[in-house]
């Protein structure tokens, strides 16, 4: 596989500092090193410029904070990425926080008619500014990719929506807010929760997500929060839920992705170092990366 990297030091979508540093963590994890042995050619196009907070005008109007510089800096990534696709590349995002999936679909899913997409994370960050608990746009992503909330957002790369709620699987999810919830049912959006998982087991959960995704779309983007795995497994990550995935099991997920081949881009996304413990997020994550891009051991 070809592949471009692209680091997002993003860390304006929430409030916890230190997401920022996810990119280079997961670089000095090993991350280049890992996929060549895995016979990827690597072409890393180091990172997205992103505004200082302490530099920054923050505003927060319309409860969407730091609007403006998230705006931009999604504008950047979603240009940087549509010149990866074009390339013919497989575009390999690392954040930052999850507000980056929001340039990241705008820049791969003009290439598709039918775009998937698999949310790997605790929560269905399918908030606008109207129903946020907390005015994180990292809680917003994806209903932004579904065409909902700020204009400003959802006009991203110059089209909406990016994908639609009966091409979306969730997985891993653990913390809806109400409104989320309401949005998953009314709209029928497939969600494999910890429930599922727990009782169907990982594998069962991941045929059933890929056959699904395979039979009706042309390109699946997987976008994965760190914070969908337990914490034990994953403490470096701002927003933590108890009761999550383990490392064997994403692991197995990706393995899994790796084999049926239906994963066209990929993003890592909120590895806090000022969180973690010696960098065991970052490691996981490259651990993870180097499944889905189909690592073996024999
Ligand atoms: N639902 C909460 C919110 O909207 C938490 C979102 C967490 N999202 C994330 N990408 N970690 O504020
Ligand atoms: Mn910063
Ligand atoms: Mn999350
Ligand atoms: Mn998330």
């Amino acid at each position: 596989k070809m592949v471009s990297m692209i680091g997002v030091p993003m860390d304006l979508g929430q409030n916890r500092r230190g997401v920022d540093m996810g990119p280079s963590a997961m670089r000095y994890a090993g991350l280049v090193e890992r996929l060549q042995e895995t016979g990827c050619s690597v072409n890393d196009l180091g990172d997205i410029e992103v505004g200082r907070p302490e530099a920054l005008d923050v505003k927060n109007a319309d409860n969407l904070k730091d609007l403006e510089e998230v705006v931009t800096v999604n504008e950047r990534l979603a240009d940087t990425v549509k010149n990866v696709v074009q390339a013919g590349r497989f575009p390999l995002i690392l954040g930052g926080d999850h507000s980056i999936a929001i340039g990241t679909l705008a820049g791969v899913a003009h290439k598709y008619n039918n775009m998937g997409v698999i949310w790997y994370d605790a929560h269905g960050d399918l908030n606008t500014g109207a129903t946020s608990p907390s005015g994180n746009i990292h809680g917003m992503p994806l209903a932004v990719s579904l065409g909902i909330g700020h204009p400003s957002l959802t006009e991203i790369g110059g089209y909406k929506p990016k994908v639609t709620p009966d091409n979306i699987v969730i997985i891993g999810a653990r913390s809806l807010d109400p409104e989320e919830r309401e949005y998953i049912q009314a709209q029928g959006v497939r969600v494999y929760t910890m429930h599922e998982i727990d009782r169907d087991g990982m594998a069962a959960v991941m045929n059933d997500a890929i056959a699904f995704l395979e039979a009706k779309t042309d390109g699946v983007h997987l976008s994965l929060d760190l914070d969908a795995l337990d914490p034990q497994h994953a403490p470096g990550v701002g927003t933590p839920v108890v009761g999550g995935t383990t490392y064997r099991e994403t692991h197995l997920a990706m393995e899994m992705l790796a084999h049926r081949q239906i994963i066209t881009s990929a993003e890592f996304v909120e590895v806090n170092p000022i969180l973690d413990v010696r960098n065991q997020t970052a490691e996981a994550a490259v651990g993870l990366i180097g499944s889905l891009f189909g690592e073996k051991l024999l």
